[in-house]
């Protein structure tokens, strides 16, 4: 019987199964761990699968990664040579746009500063401004970048979006290539990274990239802590030449218990779920790619690992 490997510390089994079974009749789908005949694996569905996890499946004929980056998969050197397909879920699009909705919301109402205020009881008055005066750039104008970047300029935000290749979206100033970066960081009061992580982009915002961004900005990640120079970041937000920061992603995962920016109290944490796969939503088109491959048809949503996305 044809089967589907399912390999993720983070996703339930149990809620993909039961969505996936009824759109692949035919095919088995069962935990890595509990494959019986490796042979009959053609499908992966996998996130952050160990080294060599692939090995045994000599007949695979898809990977499907469970999440919209694919840093960790397309680095590796035991990868198959088979299409690999990323999650592209509207709803992980929004699911993230909800998030930094909030982290920029936060900081152009000037909430830290009443959570602070609010600690030593004490009324601070802090007149609203206007979002039209609040300049927030988005690094990276991706499927996730460009949809954050379009809701922020809903809310009104006077909104600036970069990238690697040029990008045109209705209402923002789009800006590409290296030599307009530091321009634009300078030119962002809240700077919002949403880049993937490619050899081009890890160590991007390096300590000379952060000192161009304004003195006492806001700074939010929500793609790869790699493409930070988390050292630097963090002696940025001590010395407050960055004013405040929102960090959902770090070098390292879990953040170390004894990492200085827990301490901070100009920084907030969550532990990288800005945005997660949805089995409800995403289920039906990890199926189709199964079906178009099935049919001799291209399947969508490829990841090229030479590009790294
Ligand atoms: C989460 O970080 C993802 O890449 O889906």
């Amino acid at each position: 019987m044809r089967t589907l490997v399912f390999y993720s510390e983070f996703d339930s089994f149990e809620e993909w199964s039961a969505l996936l079974s009824p759109y692949l009749p035919g095919i088995t789908l069962c935990r890595a761990g509990e494959v019986k005949d490796p042979d009959a694996v053609e499908f992966a569905l996998v996130w952050k699968p160990p080294h060599g996890f692939f090995g045994p499946y000599r007949n695979l004929k898809l990977l499907v990664n469970l999440g919209a980056g694919v840093d960790s998969l397309v680095g590796r050197d035991d990868l198959p040579e088979i299409p690999i397909i990323r999650l592209s879920d509207p709803n992980m699009g929004r699911m993230m746009a909800g998030y930094v909705l909030f982290a920029v919301l936060r900081y152009a109402r000037d909430i830290p500063a009443f959570e602070r205020a609010q600690r030593e009881h004490r009324w601070h008055y802090l007149h609203p401004r206007l979002p039209s005066t609040v300049r927030v750039g988005v690094l990276g104008l991706g499927e996730l970048g460009s949809y954050a970047a379009m809701e922020l300029a809903r809310q009104g935000f006077d909104v600036r979006g970069w990238s690697r290749s040029q990008k045109s979206l209705e209402g923002i100033v789009c800006r590409s290539g290296m030599a307009s970066l530091d321009d634009f960081l300078s030119g962002s009061d809240i700077l919002v990274v949403m880049l993937p992580l490619t050899p081009q982009t890890q160590g991007l915002l390096s300590a000379e990239r952060l000192a161009k961004l304004p003195r006492g900005g806001a700074f939010i990640n929500v793609s790869r802590g790699a493409i930070v120079d988390q050292a630097a970041l963090t002696l940025a937000l001590s010395n407050g030449n960055i004013g405040e920061a929102t960090l959902d992603v770090f070098d390292r995962e879990p953040l170390p218990p004894d990492d200085p920016l827990w301490a901070m109290d100009n920084v907030l944490i969550t532990p990288h779920l800005a945005s997660v796969a949805i089995p409800a939503t995403a289920a039906q088109q990890v199926a189709e790619n199964i079906q178009r491959l099935a049919r001799g048809e291209p399947v969508l949503n490829q990841v090229f690992p030479a590009r790294g996305y």
